[in-house]
């Protein structure tokens, strides 16, 4: 599947990603900048903020109680579009996906 990850001043990045390969892993493995992920994918830092916006939202499955919490600690504002790019697994179902990148992480 294709994932593209959209900076704050709108550049773009297309990623071609293996399906079972999780958002974040994806984004440091193609050398984005945009996403930290401190914790390395636990669910534990909120560095890995990222927006996902319909259709891509409902694809993925709910925001987990662990998730939730993390996301009131974001350091770029919290909106209805937010998840942790580490909860996120690329699957065929995904594919096109658009990752907007925040401001900022830390
Ligand atoms: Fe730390 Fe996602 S990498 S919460």
């Amino acid at each position: 599947p294709t994932v593209t990850y959209v900076h704050p001043d709108g550049t773009k990045h297309e990623v071609e990603v293996p399906t079972g390969k999780r958002v974040m892993q994806a984004a440091i493995g193609a050398g984005i900048d945009g996403i930290v992920a401190e914790c390395g994918g636990q669910a534990m830092c909120a560095t890995c903020h990222v927006y996902i916006e319909s259709p891509w939202a409902d694809k993925f499955p709910s925001i987990s109680e662990e998730e939730d919490e993390m996301l009131d600690d974001t350091v770029s504002p919290r909106t209805e579009a937010s998840r942790l790019s580490c909860q996120l697994v690329v699957s065929d179902d995904v594919d096109g996906l658009i990752v907007r990148l925040p401001e900022e992480q830390v």
